[in-house]
């Protein structure tokens, strides 16, 4: 994809209401090319004034649906977010199923006649599930002994995690979406299997100054653009800089700032 660094990047605008959802994307329009909206403003039913007035300012909203539900349902709310000149992107959940998918393909279509229509992406395997967690849905095998006795499972388990996200990624891809969120370390295998026009979309991005915070798994701006990373899901390293940093604008910047040194470095 040929973005501009600015436009790679996606702020969460997570518990900042409607006042401090407006004012962020004021505030970070020069820096930012979308912003997220998420379940919050979306139950508030505020989200549609946050998406248009991001597309006042020319920057587009990121619909964060996570729409989950059978096919004929799915393709309803499908349309409905199509219909919506501001809503740049909006997502549905891999494990709805591929004639779920195809629903949701098939409605943006049928709306947007071949004109400009928003990505649809794949939510694979949320990153707060665990093994337990899908193992417990029968979604993983029992760890053999053998498997136990190296490092507890540990990398076993990576793989298996790893191996059904790049499956979820492939069906994804299969079912015509134009691509899907995932975590930093599953960043290259998909770009691999899936080709350089699908789009990935990664959270869990922390520059080397920022905390951790709740993610686990984390890669700096630069490292997740080189893995092949196309927008990069920022919250708290941005909206709550530390102190070091000093305000919002400068941590966006300095983000903007790596993400342009990592293209660069791509590119020559
Ligand atoms: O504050 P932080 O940068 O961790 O915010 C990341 C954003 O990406 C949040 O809105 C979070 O819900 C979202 N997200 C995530 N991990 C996923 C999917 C979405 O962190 N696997």
């Amino acid at each position: 994809m040929n973005l501009k660094p600015h436009e790679r990047i996606i702020v969460a605008l997570d518990g900042l209401g409607l006042d401090g959802s407006l004012d962020t994307i004021d505030e970070l329009t020069p820096y930012a090319g979308v912003f997220k909206v998420g379940f919050d403003l979306i139950t508030r039913q505020k989200a549609d004034i946050v998406a248009a007035y991001a597309a006042g300012k020319d920057a587009k909203a990121f619909w964060d649906s996570k729409l989950f539900d059978i096919p004929n349902t799915v393709g309803d709310a499908a349309a409905t977010l199509a219909a919506m000149p501001s809503v740049g992107m909006f997502n549905v959940h891999c494990f709805g199923g591929s004639n779920m998918m195809r629903a949701a393909r098939q409605a943006v279509d049928e709306v947007c006649l071949g004109g400009s229509a928003p990505s649809i992406l794949g939510v694979t395997i949320l990153t707060s599930f665990d093994y337990a967690q899908l193992f417990q849905m029968g979604l993983l095998p029992p760890l053999t002994e053998k498997q136990r006795g190296q490092d507890n499972g540990k990398s076993a388990i990576e793989v298996m995690i790893g191996g059904l996200v790049l499956r979820l990624a492939v069906l994804a891809k299969n079912c015509g979406l134009d691509g899907v969120i995932a975590s930093p370390k599953e960043i290259r295998s998909i770009r691999q299997a899936c080709g350089s026009d699908f789009l990935i979309v990664t959270p869990g991005v922390r520059p080397e100054w920022a905390a951790a915070n709740d993610q686990k798994r984390v890669m700096t701006p630069g490292e997740a653009i080189a893995a092949g990373a196309d927008y990069l899901v920022i919250g708290r390293p941005i909206l709550k800089p530390p102190p070091e940093i000093g305000s919002r604008v400068k941590a966006a910047q300095l983000i903007l700032d790596e993400i342009a040194e990592a293209m660069s470095t791509m590119q020559s």
